[in-house]
């Protein structure tokens, strides 16, 4: 199919009419490099779509991809399961931080995410705190497209639309991007731990009683890389304990190695209640993601009659057999290759080379913690996310680079195991971009 002439693929995310005038289509990949419909090698800045850290068609993971299609398929999730979901929860639960040994698959962040927020209000109610249903998110949050991540979630245009349709009982902490206080920090920013009040403010209009939970990424990812003000998790905890709120880390991105460590938790040494991940759980080779709770958040649920379903909640491909064996198979290659390691062994490295844009007139901020970096361009006057727009397009057709923008910010995931050459070429390259731009 010419999908300049006509595309009958509706694209996620995307300005599909733009879009179908010039089709960027990728066919194959390999390693660090993908391979565009016409043969051209493309290097991706961005691991997949902040999932594949270990490189595509990592071997081990095809070969246990292929081993258990063969093998078993599928198999019904209710009332029944396969080993390789039973392996891979206990594998996962096995890296957690301690007092988290249960796990519930999902089949991306978004479902991770409403299945965490669900979880939260039955353990509430589970304890006779039905009362609790408040749920808090904070602005910039991006906690994927469902209902309930959209309406936790702080990013207007994906909330635009349906704003009448998002979940009553919902408020929001403020963001802590303050580029005019932080700009350039490497690494956790000075300055904002005190936004973290916002959450007694809010406790204080709705009263604590109220609140169900607390979410945040770690560290912002979609919303250009915003990684938290130092102290600001450790205080959030503490409100979240002083009034019984459960606090829900989502790690759809930092989980599995982004932040150097199996968890954005272990990283900061904050332990949350609850932790949403996906992504990097089967290194984005099957769907899968996985909501890890708090053994009293389990514990809770296992009451009334031995029989009865304690949570009214799953899905068709919840623990999927074939996700699952994609997810051990990562799972391996992580303890093997000493993943988690290299990838914090990397980390100086890409922050050397992504403050080196800091004189760039196009550049108002730099960001960066673990393998995740942002640099923010300023807007075009009157034209928002034109310029980060063209750098993503001459990235990619003329520097053979894939390189995500979030409309003026660029952002980067790279892989957990980059080649370190390798990343500082791509930096040389975007650079030879941002100097064309206007
Ligand atoms: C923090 C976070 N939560 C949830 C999601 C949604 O994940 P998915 O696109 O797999 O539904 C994402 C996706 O990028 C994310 O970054």
């Amino acid at each position: 199919m010419n999908a300049a002439v006509e595309n009958p693929y509706w694209m996620p995310f995307t300005a599909n009419r733009d879009f179908n005038k010039k089709p960027r289509v990728i066919s194959g990949a390999s390693g660090h490099w993908y391979t565009a419909q016409d043969g051209t090698k493309l290097y991706d800045t961005f691991s997949g779509l902040w999932t594949t850290g270990l490189g595509h068609c990592h071997p081990k993971i095809v070969e246990a991809v292929q081993k258990q299609v063969a093998t078993l398929d599928y198999c019904i999730t209710f009332q029944v399961t396969n080993d390789k979901a039973l392996a891979l929860a206990e594998r996962v639960t096995g890296m957690a931080p301690d007092g988290i040994s249960h796990c519930f698959f999902t089949n991306s962040g978004s479902e991770s995410v409403d299945t965490a927020l669900k979880i939260a209000l039955g353990y509430h109610r589970a304890r006779g705190e039905g009362n609790r249903t408040r749920l808090i998110g904070r602005e910039k949050g991006y906690h994927g497209v469902n209902f309930g991540g959209m309406s936790v979630g702080g990013m207007v245009p994906n909330r635009k639309v349906f704003s009448a349709a998002l979940l009553p009982g919902v408020d929001h902490l403020r963001h802590t991007l303050d580029i005019e206080r932080n700009a350039f920090s490497r690494g956790l920013p000075e300055h904002g731990a005190e936004l973290a009040e916002d959450l007694e403010r809010l406790c204080l209009l709705h009263d604590g009683s109220n609140i169900a939970a607390v979410i945040v990424e770690p560290v912002v990812g979609s919303a250009g890389v915003v990684p938290p003000p130092v102290g600001y998790l450790e205080r959030l905890r503490e409100i979240c304990d002083a009034h019984g709120i459960l606090l829900i880390f989502d790690e759809v991105i930092a989980a599995f190695g982004r932040l150097g460590e199996p968890f954005g938790a272990t990283r900061f040494g904050v332990t949350p209640d609850i932790i949403t991940t996906a992504k990097g759980l089967t290194n984005g080779v099957i769907p899968m993601g996985a909501v890890l709770v708090k053994d009293e958040i389990y514990d809770a649920f296992m009451n009334g009659p031995a029989h009865m379903i304690e949570l009214f909640h799953g899905y068709t491909y919840s623990g999927h057999p074939v996700a699952a064996a994609a997810g051990l198979a990562t799972m391996d290659v992580y303890e093997e290759e000493g993943t988690f390691e290299q990838a914090r062994g990397l980390e100086q490295h890409f922050e050397d080379l992504l403050h080196s844009f800091t004189d760039h007139d196009h550049v108002i901020d730099v960001r960066n913690f673990g393998l995740m970096g942002s640099i923010e361009m300023a807007s075009r006057p009157g034209a928002p996310g034109q310029r980060g727009m063209e750098v993503h397009k001459r990235c990619f057709w003329d520097e053979h680079m894939v390189v995500r923008n979030g409309m003026d910010i660029l952002q980067f995931s790279p892989f957990l195991n980059s080649d370190p050459d390798e990343m500082e070429q791509s930096f040389v390259k975007l650079r030879r971009v941002l100097d064309a731009v206007e």
